[in-house]
Formats: C-alpha cells, structure tokens, sequence
C-alpha cells in the first residue's frame, strides 16, 4: 500500500497584504505552531476526509472546487487520471481568519502527492500546483501565501513572485488574535479590486505606499530595528482601513494590543473580519498582550517568535 504525507502551517501578514495582489512586495510570517497535515494512502475508492468534509471527488467540486482542481491536476501530472486514494487533512488553522489556511491545506495536499508517487519535487512545483487552488479560491492570488506556510522564516515577497527569508537577530514575538468573525478572502480581494476600478488614482497611491512601506520593512528588520518595523505596521493598517478591509473590532483589538505595549499591530490577511497582528520585543510583553486581547473578546490567540 503507498502513503504519503505533507505538511504546512499557517502565517500572518506583517505588511504588504492586498497590495501584493497589485504586484508590490509583502512580508509574511510563519506560524508554526499551527499546522496542516495531509495523509494520501492507496485504496479501491476514492474518498477525501478533512474536519468539515468527508465525501467523492465529485462531492468535493460542489464546496471545495480548488482543492477539486488541484487534485485533478496532480492525478493527470502522475498520468492516473482515475487514481482511486483515501486522502486525509488535520488541520488547526483557523479558517477564514486571515492566517492562510487555504494555502496551507494547498500546499499540505500537494507535498503529500508528491510524496505519495515519490517524486522529488522544487518548492516552485509545490508553489505552481499548490496556486491552482490559491487562484480558483481568491479569484487573483498574489503567491505570497503559499510560500509563507511553506518557509521556517519571515519571507519578503517580491514583484516577481521570489520568496527571500529575512534573517532577524533581534529576538521579537508576534501576537495573533482572531476577532472570531470570519473574513472571506475572495470576498475583501473582490472589495479592493472594485473600489481601485472605481477610483484607480486614490488606491492605486494607497498600494504604492504600502508597497514602499514594504520596502522599508525590510530594511529596519535586517536592521534589527523592531520599534521602526512597529510603526510602519500601524501605518500599513490606516492604509488597510481605506482601503475599507478593516472592521471597528478589529480596530479595537488593534488599540488595545498597543496600549498593552505592542510595538505596531493591523489586520492580517483579507480583512472585512479575521485575526490581527502585533509585534512584540519580548516575551512577557507578548503574554500581556496576548492575555489583554482574550479579555477583550478575541476568540483565539497565539504567540509566536519571528
Ligand atoms: O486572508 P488570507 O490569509 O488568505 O490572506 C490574503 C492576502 C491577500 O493579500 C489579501 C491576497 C493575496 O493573494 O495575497
């Protein structure tokens, strides 16, 4: 019987999020504490398990049509096209909550096919297939996200879709929260793209000084400067908020993290909903945010170092 297994984890967008969908660099961090886990082993039926999910390739294209594809695709790339498999997915990243779990059920899914037919694969195979799905899921997919859950660093991820890990020798957390509302990707990807149609000159500068903003990011972080980065984080989340991803809660949660001694905080992800972000300079820091933001209402929260 073969098997095979992949695996990913979340991330969190530092700064760049949206706008890198208009071709402006992003910083993106792993979260590796949470994680995605695929599972494919031979069988004489097909059938596909995740936590909300358990049915045939043909059930799967009514509510999950970019996992549909890209399984399609791998099946035709391994020349078994009608390839009976038990596939299942352990997944604890939240859904819906800016932290990439469609990139990281993508790429899970993907490493475990590659393994399961023993191929030796390139991260850009992993990243070409595993956007498939990224591109049917979010309607435009700028990439970053599949290389994030993919990489074990904060990544700085460029206009020609290359993925570079920034090295920090500072020691920094960062603090998710999830507000508990979903926030739809497709959805605030959507939202932009018609409010940049509509009024092309005011978002377009907006996407410009994220992307510069970006830019800078990368700068203060190679030079360990975790009090500038903060501040070009609050200033990407005024941007997020013309853009209009934010919501009054996730602005609440925002001030509160500060006021609790984060460096810098803004929504992660799409926005409209979701988790957000803050920067920390150490760890009792980061636990005093972290516990402020559960007081408050946030429905998950989770340290991580950077
Ligand atoms: O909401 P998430 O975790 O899927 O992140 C989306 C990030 C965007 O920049 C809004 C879209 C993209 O494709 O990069």
């Amino acid at each position: 019987m073969n098997f095979g297994f992949g695996q990913s984890h979340a991330k969190a967008h530092l700064l760049g999020e949206h706008s890198v969908v208009y071709g402006y660099p992003a910083i993106i961090a792993p979260l590796l504490s949470l994680n995605c886990k695929a599972e494919v082993i031979s069988s004489d039926q097909t059938l596909i398990e995740t936590d909300n999910f358990s049915g045939t390739m043909y059930q799967l294209n009514y509510r999950f049509s970019g996992i549909y594809s890209l399984l399609t695709e791998l099946l035709k790339f391994f020349q078994q096209p009608d390839l009976p498999f038990k596939l299942h997915i352990k997944s604890n990243v939240p859904s819906k909550k800016g932290l990439g779990s469609s990139a990281a059920y993508s790429v899970a899914i993907t490493k475990a096919f590659f393994d399961f037919f023993d191929y030796q694969y390139s991260d850009e195979e992993v990243y070409n297939f595993s956007q498939i799905a990224e591109n049917k899921n979010h309607g435009k997919s700028s990439g970053g996200d599949t290389y994030a859950v993919m990489a074990d660093g904060p990544i700085f991820f460029d206009s020609s879709k290359d993925a570079t890990i920034l090295k920090l020798d500072t020691e920094a957390y960062i603090v998710i929260a999830d507000s508990g509302t979903a926030g739809l990707t497709s959805q605030a990807v959507k939202l932009v793209a018609d409010n940049y149609h509509r009024d092309p000159k005011k978002y377009g500068s907006y996407f410009k000084e994220m992307g510069a903003i970006a830019e800078s990011g990368r700068e203060e972080i190679i030079a360990g400067d975790l009090v500038d980065f903060g501040d070009l984080m609050t200033r990407n989340q005024k941007l997020l908020a013309q853009l209009g991803v934010s919501t009054p809660y996730l602005e609440r949660l925002i001030k509160i993290a500060i006021k609790n001694g984060a460096l810098g905080a803004k929504l992660t992800g799409g926005g409209l909903g979701g988790s957000i972000v803050a920067l920390a300079s150490d760890k009792e820091t980061a636990n005093q945010i972290k516990s402020a933001l559960s007081q408050s209402g946030a429905t998950g929260s989770w340290i991580s170092k950077i």
